[in-house]
């Protein structure tokens, strides 16, 4: 959702604060050895350290919310799966997609769209997955700021590089609201989710979900994309100024999510629809099956009363349906005008 503070500040570098890769060794080894304790020795092996290393690093877990039993004299048991985007435990999930080679993992980061968009200039892999525990400076559509409280929500950003002009990135776009929206039935298929155009997920009318696509690209081709995603998964409550339009998932429903289970049914989806929009050659209705199904799946797209909002000016008038680009149409008193990009907003007559 958007937060009423101004621009996200901060850029940071994925290699400056990506997750020591001997956390999630650990937890894998564990998860492993689930029903056994686990020697100090074992898991220094495993990591190539000493026991020392090892309780500081269980010690650093521990304080992530990772539930380990034991210490240096016993041993280690983990007593719950971490509800954590760790790549020991996501990739195992991941098999057979774009995304399943490079995940990169965060605690803390400013914003994964920052550093997805920098490591991608400097040559990124398609597929490559940002995801991160809790952003300080994360990004949403129009400069606004995007509230990232940690292992609260998911904050992932997906590197693709696909061979489309610029002018059919849009489709991708409502593709991923799409791929959340299969994701969010996947896992409880009694949430009714709306898809408000071009890039908000909504439930009961609140924003579970923003999309924020970004890319570099030339006159006739993009170089890469990332597609940036934050869903509002076990947030509990929202700071004031936000709370009438923002929601969770466990708001909505009133119990705790998996956030593993989601990014990876999130993942798997988009996968779906990105492999869809690339392989038009094999399947060239794609384009016109996202704009069908993205209209079919929101309310907003027809026959609603609206006003749209893009750098100070406003159209006004009831939405007609998407051009074959994915624009918005518009019903206005002036005729019917095709809108770009901005904020949709409902109209109610008083
Ligand atoms: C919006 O609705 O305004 C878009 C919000 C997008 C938020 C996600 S969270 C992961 C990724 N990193 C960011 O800094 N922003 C996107």
């Amino acid at each position: 959702m958007r937060a009423p503070f101004g621009p996200a500040q901060g850029r940071s570098l994925p290699q400056q604060e990506s997750t020591d890769v001997r956390l999630g060794r650990i937890v894998r080894l564990l998860m492993e050895h689930a029903t056994v304790v686990v020697s100090g020795t074992k898991i220094a092996q495993e990591i190539s350290s000493n026991r020392s290393e090892v309780w500081r690093l269980i010690q650093q877990l521990r304080g992530l919310g990772v539930d380990v039993a034991g210490h240096p004299a016993t041993g280690y048991q983990l007593k719950s799966v971490p509800d954590l985007l760790l790549p020991e435990i996501l990739v195992p999930l991941l098999r057979g997609t774009v995304f399943e080679t490079h995940l990169h993992h965060f605690y803390k980061i400013g914003s994964t769209n920052t550093a997805a968009m920098a490591a991608a200039g400097q040559g990124a892999v398609e597929g490559a997955v940002f995801l991160a525990e809790e952003q300080t400076a994360g990004r949403g559509r129009g400069d606004h700021s995007w509230q990232s409280a940690r292992s609260a929500g998911i904050y992932c950003s997906v590197v693709l590089r696909p061979a489309l002009p610029p002018a059919q990135v849009l489709v991708l776009a409502l593709a991923a609201g799409l791929a959340v929206q299969a994701a969010i039935a996947q896992v409880d298929g009694r949430v009714r989710v709306d898809l408000k155009w071009p890039n908000d997920v909504l439930i009961a009318g609140k924003k579970v979900c923003g999309i924020l696509t970004e890319m570099n690209a030339e006159a006739t081709r993009v170089r890469y994309i990332v597609v940036g995603i934050g869903i509002n998964v076990n947030q509990a409550s929202f700071p004031k100024e936000i709370e009438g339009e923002a929601t969770s998932l466990r708001l909505a429903t009133g119990s705790e999510w998996s956030r593993v289970e989601l990014t990876a049914a999130l993942l798997k989806s988009l996968d779906r629809e990105y492999r869809l929009l690339v392989e038009q050659a094999k399947q060239p209705d794609a384009r016109a099956s996202i704009l069908r199904r993205f209209a079919e799946q929101s309310s907003w797209v027809r026959g609603k009363q609206v006003r749209v909002e893009e750098n100070g000016s406003g159209v006004e008038g009831i939405t007609e349906g998407l051009d074959d680009q994915g624009f918005l149409r518009v019903r206005t008193a002036q005729g019917l005008r095709t809108v770009l990009s901005g904020t949709v907003r409902q109209q109610t007559s008083n």
